[in-house]
């Protein structure tokens, strides 16, 4: 979608330094080119380009898949002209699709006899995964109201205000209100009660999240669910839960197998995971499950027959590749549980490698829990003189992604960084980026404070002048990258 602004907007032309091998003209950078150039300079001018993004690996922003190994690379290589939906072309693809979905409906403890199978679907991720599992909700609850003669236009669903965005598209898109539960300074996730508070006639359901993505904090699923029975017996509701577990799904099984959270306990009627986060699968993957056929109503799934024999699908898209399925299939037999708990456990050491780095530095609170998915979100303790976003900034200058963000409602006032530990995050990886964030915060010590430089921006006309919060970070960061940039030219291009 392009609704933000390009790097260089005043700069119509893209130009190349080694494709004048082959090309001398430039090309228009938002008009297709009148005439065709060679492939090797194709190549060549969006490999260039390219060169200027990060490192996916450095990427610790994110929780998605950065690293398979090439036999698993060279099956997605393979597939990679398999469109999924052809699946009377591809029955093998969709056998492997339905094999991911049943070891997944296990490892989650779907109730399912011996010989059934269970009731899922790859996605692209775990938003559409919500998606779905959203409008099944909705649609039950609408047949149900329906049949008993009751209003059935205001559908409500309740979460945490801690929740991913794509819950906020899912009420948006699909028209059903968020009733959001707030959090407060030091309590990061939903609380259970006050969730089961919020839930009215009209509720579709709760959703719990097994890996907050703010600080990778497990939800109670268990006491929801408990609070939640209760309640549906004083009032004869029969609201249900959604467990978005696109992080925690692929953890809990393996790190923490005594939790409660899954199909074990009753009221969980679905379950998404993305398959491209903790699954270990590059981005392109997630998975919904459906505790049985009763939560599933059949009027969702489509029937078609014009690509071969009657098929059933329930997804949002029609096409899509099907290398991240056959990616999925290989992660679950190549590690089986053995190989996804060793996975797991080298995460978790790891996230604690850099919380104790982190800790040793005396600068910090930890907001994340060791208890959770291996993430490491943290806050400075003093941020008067420079704040968290600051220092993600200039750990820019080591190749690091840190990002810095603002908690939600009620927590807006704390600020936290967060380092996602994945499987490619090595223990010598967390010893350096401990480094290099000491480094930031001894340079960060000997730079003015944010606040004096806003003061003597202010100052410059004589007049104060109330600047937004962001107008004055911006101002911060212009000051710095010029004081940077002077430092680099005085040192003869040190740092
Ligand atoms: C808790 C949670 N739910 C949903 C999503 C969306 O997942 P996806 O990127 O697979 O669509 C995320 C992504 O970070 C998440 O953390």
């Amino acid at each position: 979608m392009v609704l933000s602004k390009t790097a260089s907007e005043s700069d119509v032309s893209i130009h190349s330094t080694f494709a004048s091998r082959y090309v001398r003209n430039s090309l228009p950078r938002f008009k297709m080119p009148e005439n065709s150039i060679p492939k090797e300079a194709a190549y060549q001018i969006i490999n260039d380009e390219l060169m200027l993004d990060g490192n996916p690996r450095l990427n610790l922003a994110s929780f998605v898949t950065t690293w398979m190994e090439p036999e698993c690379d060279k099956l997605m290589m393979d597939s990679i002209n398999k469109n999924y939906v052809d699946m009377d072309e591809y029955p093998v693809t969709t056998e492997l699709q339905n094999r991911c979905v049943n070891m997944i409906a296990h490892l989650f403890n779907a109730p399912l006899e011996e010989s059934e199978v269970a009731v899922g679907v790859g996605t692209v991720g775990s938003s559409e995964a919500i998606m779905l599992a959203g409008l099944a909700f909705k649609r039950k609850w609408q047949n149900n109201r329906k049949a008993q003669g009751k209003p059935y236009d205001k559908p409500n669903i309740v979460t945490g205000a801690n929740v991913q965005v794509c819950w906020e598209k899912f009420a948006r898109y699909f028209e059903v209100e968020l009733k959001e539960v707030k959090l407060s300074e030091g309590y990061y996730v939903m609380d259970p009660v006050k969730a089961v508070e919020m839930v009215d006639e009209n509720t579709i359901c709760v959703a719990a999240i097994l890996g907050s993505t703010l600080n990778g904090e497990f939800e109670d699923v268990k006491l929801l669910n408990d609070l939640l029975l209760e309640k549906n017996k004083q009032t004869g509701w029969d609201t249900p839960i959604h467990v978005d577990a696109a992080s925690g799904g692929f953890i809990a099984p393996f790190l923490y197998p005594e939790l409660e959270w899954d199909f074990k306990l009753p009221l969980v009627k679905s379950i998404n995971v993305s398959g491209h986060k903790y699954g270990l699968v590059y981005a392109g993957i997630g998975w919904v499950i459906w505790r049985g056929k009763e939560d599933l109503p059949e009027e969702l799934i489509f029937h078609i027959n014009y690509l071969g024999a009657d098929q059933p699908t329930f997804t949002l898209n029609f096409s899509k590749g099907s290398s991240q399925v056959i990616a999925q299939y290989y992660q679950l037999i190549r590690l089986g549980m053995e190989g996804y708990r060793n996975v797991m456990e080298n995460c978790h050491e790891n996230a604690m490698v850099l919380k104790q780095g982190l800790e040793k530095t005396g600068r910090f609170n930890i907001v994340s829990k060791d208890h959770g998915v291996p993430l490491v979100a943290f806050s400075l303790k003093d941020n008067k003189r420079h704040n968290e976003f600051e220092v993600a900034e200039m750990l820019r200058r080591f190749s690091w992604i840190v990002p810095a963000y603002t908690m939600p409602a009620d927590a807006q006032h704390v600020t936290v960084m967060r380092v996602v530990i994945r499987e490619d995050f090595s223990r010598t990886l967390a010893e350096r980026l401990v480094l290099d964030i000491t480094k930031v915060l001894h340079e960060l010590d000997s730079l003015p404070s944010k606040l004096a430089v806003a003061a003597q921006q202010n100052g410059k006309n004589g007049t104060v002048v109330k600047k937004t919060e962001m107008e004055t970070q911006r101002e911060v960061a212009t000051y710095w990258k010029k004081f940077v940039l002077d430092r680099k030219t005085i040192k003869n291009k040190i740092c």
